[in-house]
């Protein structure tokens, strides 16, 4: 089966046409970072025009580089939350025209499950039940997943989601926007023990990463000389060591206490180098398998939603053309 997939519940304007729910013929994903990023954060407002004018070429795109028409699609999934509602309505409505137009059926999506079904995508699929650590810029969060839709909760951030905690202390550090992917890079040249800062809620299955964000700027402020280019990797080599320690630590001990042999990692901070580099590490000792999807498929794209909505789709899954967008859409 064909599906076409459809995302754009933040500032990434994406489409893909999936085969069999495993294989991503198209990925085409429209980045709106360089308007955003002057901003030093995503504008709502900005987000939904900038869909409105990359949602038909992106959409066009996808199916040209899959080098097939609307005629060969099957279904289309699209995002329907959680996310910036002005910017999931230009995905839905377009989604919705289309499947009208073309006589075909649709699903709404959850972009949670969306970046879980992304590890569907690659070579190295897991088996159920597996755990999950979804850690993107608005979710922490680590799931129980026995089956495709069958979620349970084990663990979540109490404050901030870890891609925040990036985005918020490189605009502390004047570094630019989005955060993860320039401390990432930075932090390669730093020494990840240069400052002691906080690993919050030990001994609990859930995060916080508030009181990291309050210690940086309080090292920021407390310091007696201003910050120099010289001393960032070493800051944020140290910042990073400290959000990785909570998400390797915390998911790892969730899964070996419930006696589950595999972990997937995903959703955009999975892209982190570091993260990759200890889960990898820190599985393979305590013998849990990991699985994480390559850093393409981590961060937003549409090739995961129309993962899930091939799923949806095969047990019968229709949407009408009420449905409607929503901001929040817990999993379980
Ligand atoms: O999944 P995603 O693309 O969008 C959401 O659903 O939120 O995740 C975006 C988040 C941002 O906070 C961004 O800074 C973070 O993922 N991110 C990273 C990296 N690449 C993206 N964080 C750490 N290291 C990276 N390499
Ligand atoms: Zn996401």
């Amino acid at each position: 089966m064909l599906v076409l997939g459809i995302e754009s519940s933040c500032d990434e304007t994406a489409a893909s046409v999936v085969s069999d729910g495993t294989e991503a013929l198209s990925n085409v994903i429209a980045s709106q970072i360089d308007v955003h990023g002057k901003y030093g954060g995503i504008v709502p407002e900005i987000a939904s025009r900038k869909h409105m004018e990359a949602i038909i070429p992106v959409t066009q795109q996808a199916l040209d580089d899959a080098g097939v028409s609307m005629g060969d699609i099957e279904g289309i999934a699209v995002t329907r939350g959680p996310g910036l509602v002005g910017s999931l309505l230009v995905g839905l409505s377009t989604a919705k025209a289309m499947a009208f137009a073309a006589g075909i059926p649709f699903v709404g999506v959850n972009h949670i499950v969306g970046h879980i079904a992304a590890i569907f995508l690659t070579g190295k699929r897991p088996d159920f039940p597996f755990t999950a650590l979804v850690v993107s810029g608005g979710h922490t969060h680590i799931y129980l997943v026995s089956g495709f839709g069958d979620f349970t909760i084990l663990g979540q951030t109490r404050d901030d989601a870890a891609g925040e905690a990036f985005d918020k202390a490189a605009r502390m550090l004047n570094l630019g926007y989005p955060g993860g992917v320039v401390i990432d890079r930075l932090a390669k040249e730093g020494n990840p023990a240069a400052v002691t800062f906080p690993r919050a809620m030990k001994g609990s299955v859930d995060f916080s990463f508030s009181g990291l964000k309050t210690a940086l700027l309080n090292y920021i402020k407390g310091r007696k000389e201003p910050i120099s280019k010289d001393n960032v990797p070493d800051i944020v080599a140290s910042y990073q060591e400290a959000i990785v320690d909570v998400l390797v630590g915390k998911t790892l001990k969730i899964t070996e206490d419930i006696s589950i042999p595999r972990v997937v990692v995903c959703g955009g901070v999975a892209s982190n180098s570091r993260l990759r580099e200890r889960f990898f590490e820190e599985g393979e000792r305590m013998g849990i398998e990991i699985f994480i999807p390559p850093p393409v498929l981590c961060t937003d794209n549409a090739a995961m939603i129309a993962v899930a909505g091939n799923s949806l789709l095969c047990d019968g899954r229709r949407d009408g053309l009420d449905l409607n967008a929503v901001s929040r859409w817990p999993l379980d």
